[in-house]
């Protein structure tokens, strides 16, 4: 079958499917990296520096050795010699940290690992820990808080980075030229990922082969840096990941907990598990860097967009550098007239290494953008939703290639309706209830449909069950389930009878669980290894003596289980038996084509906030949201909108609660989850997603762009707009505490 598309099949699916792993979760028998305990094993603990830059000149060990059960400490004296990974994203050897545990005795920020104490027990390791002392050489020069080289106009401070500056058009003049225009500056506060799961790695080396449990959105990529980190061939390295309580992007790659760990069981000869604290987290393994953007609009009078620039900066560490690129995919929001101009500038400061957090650099810069179009809409009088309609980008206005598939002027008008937007009053502070004055906002939501090369094993079983297989991982988000629900709907096989393995680097080569492109990537794999395995079963029935002998395979078909050839049919398991097989299995690779030179791909939403505003008591509360996204084809409709609800909860926190905090000696001093507040379910009201059902063909055969991110875009920004029009205070820097509301 040809379809309008070109391409020669298209899948039809799409259920409803509770978690297959749901049970195994909640009775706790699904294997998490820190409940994976090994014959003879040992306990790790982290000592992490106290001061925030400087020097470490000497560690005092005798105490802590001589406590008990502690084996040994390992530190920048007596580590192994180890290789940095290339780091490449192309081969996917990419560490959050590059530089190595322990690699000199440069301190570049508190929490950055000086030592790491082993003992027989986790309580013998962490009391030792305590009892290291080191001696520093403090330098009180440091900089934790990017706002501070802030002018507050003009420029932003930071060394501007060439390759995230883009233009198209003369945006400089169409701005000069505008008859209304707008300059506002915008911020977010460093948020911290946050994730149930604590980091944990348990390492075993086995002669030279290293097996390591991780919490990890990327067994592949972990297992190739420790093969270049160790100098061992990747083969000898297997990282396991079964499950994850989530990561946001902080466990997208290895951080040097895991290398430490690995390094420890191979001097010691046996299983060393370490496991980080709250606190180390916060402080070692990333973070959505603070960001400080400036945007500028040009519009004629009608609300016509003229030009958009887009001055966006992020922190980075001398551990190493990350750029969020907030302000990259702006030009790609709305027909600007052709003039978009977007620059990115990166300032050093100490702390570890930021790095990807949901919707990383979007999230950030969609808020930007999006508050400033409703400051326009103010400033021109005008309707928040009128003004985007009258911008609606038809086609990618950075590259002018259509859209693969662009419902968002549905996905604006479905939320508007659900909202019940034609009642709002534009007036700040017009609608009242009670003591509580109301605010309307909205935002519009996007985020880029990627989509890589990825390996699956597809196989049937002599016992009527399916083994499907590849080396990517479930967050959290579903993998499990929406691979195992296609596999059935493949083959006609009930859901049950799907054996899904994923989250082992030594399983056919998988992607990342990150950038919302797990579903596109795994599952056309996953139907090529099914094509393959069926071509296999195929033969068996069509060969000399087989069921269906000399018969011409495309006529055959599989149905519920049996394969069928016009009246005749077989029980794939009765093909098995015959052949005395006990299973049948086939390998394949699906990868992106042409069509990424076609198209432009990128699913978009609204999102529509209400929030309350007591004054007598000083109450701030987001009262309901309502969001419509058009993702194409939703695998499980189920388990994506509770993706797109995940994300919502998140952009409430990074549009009224989120905020790492440093004190003078430049110490994170809300780091757990007792001080650093966060969106709990007292904070979260009624939330209604809807999802479009229009399937990208043109992305891939199942017309799904995945859903992970997009939730979370639009928030923070619709949050700000309804405070605004409850209170008309613009608060421009998020989050949206109340000693701001009330100072502003
Ligand atoms: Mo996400 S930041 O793609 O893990």
């Amino acid at each position: 079958m040809t379809t309008d598309t070109g391409k020669t099949r298209e899948y039809n699916l799409s259920a409803e499917k509770p978690r297959i792993d749901g049970t195994l979760k909640l009775t706790g028998g699904a294997d998490y990296a820190a409940d994976r305990n090994l014959p003879n094993q040992t306990y790790g603990y982290p000592v992490t520096s106290t001061i925030t830059s400087g020097k470490l000149v000497s560690l005092e060990l005798d105490e802590a050795l001589a406590m008990p059960g502690v084996l040994d400490i390992f530190h920048h004296d007596n580590f192994d010699q180890l290789s940095r990974s290339p780091n490449s994203f192309a081969d996917e050897n990419l560490t959050s940290e590059p530089r190595l545990p322990f690699e000199d005795n440069e301190i570049h920020y508190q929490g950055q690992y000086i030592a790491l104490v082993v003992a027989d027990t986790l309580n013998h390791a962490r009391a030792a820990a305590m009892k290291v002392k080191a001696n520093y050489e403090r330098s009180d020069e440091f900089l934790t808080d990017i706002k501070a080289l802030d002018r507050g106009e003009g420029e932003l401070p930071g060394e501007e980075q060439p390759g995230d500056a883009s233009s198209i058009g003369d945006a400089d003049s169409a701005f000069e030229s505008a008859s209304v225009k707008l300059d506002h500056r915008y911020s977010i506060a460093q948020e911290n990922h946050s994730v149930m799961e604590m980091h944990a790695s348990v390492a075993q080396w086995e002669n030279d082969m290293l097996t390591i449990y991780e919490s990890s959105q990327g067994v592949v990529f972990q297992r190739n840096a420790l093969s270049k980190i160790f100098g061992i061939p990747p083969e000898k390295v297997t990282v396991i990941s079964h499950f994850i309580g989530s990561g946001f992007g902080s466990k997208l790659f290895m951080w040097p907990h895991a290398i430490m760990t690995a390094v420890a069981a191979r001097r010691l000869g046996r299983p060393v598990k370490t496991v980080l604290s709250r606190t180390q987290e916060y402080l070692a393994t990333g973070y959505r860097p603070t960001s400080l953007q400036r945007v500028r609009l040009g519009a004629d009078d009608s609300g016509k967009l003229l030009s958009i620039h887009h001055d966006g900066c992020n922190e980075s560490s001398p551990a190493g550098k990350h750029d969020d690129t907030v302000s990259g995919a702006t030009p790609k929001m709305y027909d600007c007239g052709g003039n978009a101009a977007v620059t990115n500038r990166l300032v050093t400061v100490n702390k570890c290494p930021p790095c990807p957090m949901r919707a990383p650099g979007e999230a950030s810069g969609n808020f930007a953008l999006e508050t400033a179009m409703d400051e326009l809409a103010v400033k021109l009088e005008m309707d928040p939703l009128a003004l985007r309609k009258k911008n609606f980008a038809a086609a990618d206005p950075t590259s002018d290639l259509p859209w693969s598939s662009n419902h968002l002027k549905e996905c604006w008008d479905d939320a508007a309706s659900r909202f019940g937007w034609d009642k709002r009053n534009p007036t700040p502070g017009a609608m009242q209830d009670g003591d509580e004055i109301i605010g309307y906002g909205m935002a519009t939501q996007s985020w880029e449909a990627m989509r890589q090369h990825c390996s699956a094993r597809f196989g049937f079983r002599a016992d009527g069950s399916l083994l499907v297989a590849c080396g990517t991982q479930d967050i959290g988000t579903g993998t499990y389930t929406i691979v195992a629900q296609t596999a059935s709907e493949l083959t006609g096989i009930p859901i049950e009878m799907v054996d899904v393995r994923l989250g082992d680097s030594q399983l056919p080569s998988g992607p990342l669980s990150g950038g919302s492109m797990a579903t596109s990537t795994v599952l056309p794999a996953v139907s090529a290894a099914f094509d393959e395995a069926l071509s296999q079963l195929k033969s068996l029935a069509t060969a000399e003596g087989g069921v269906f002998e000399n018969a011409d395979p495309d006529t055959i078909e599989i149905q519920s289980g049996k394969l069928v050839q016009g009246d005749r049919s077989v029980e794939i398991t009765q093909l098995l038996a015959d052949n005395q097989l006990g299973l049948i299995d086939g390998e394949a690779s699906a990868q992106p084509g042409d069509e990424q030179n076609q198209y432009s791909f990128r699913s978009f939403g609204a999102v529509f906030v209400e929030v309350r505003w007591d004054p007598g008591i000083s109450r701030l509360r987001v009262a309901r949201v309502v969001s419509t996204i058009d993702i194409g084809r939703a695998i499980n409709p189920m388990t994506a909108r509770n993706q797109v609800e995940g994300g919502i909860v998140m952009g409430i926190g990074m549009g009224m609660f989120e905020q790492a905090e440093f004190d003078q000696n430049g110490y994170p001093y809300n780091n757990n989850l007792a001080d650093y507040i966060l969106p709990v379910n007292a904070d979260m009201p009624k939330v209604e997603v809807d999802l479009l059902d229009y399937p990208d063909y043109r992305h891939n055969a199942f017309g799904a762009r995945g859903v992970g991110e997009i939730g979370l875009t639009g928030v923070a920004a619709a949050i700000s707009n309804a405070v605004y029009n409850a209170t008309g205070k613009r608060i421009r820097d998020m989050p949206i505490s109340i000693e701001k509301l009330l100072s502003a």
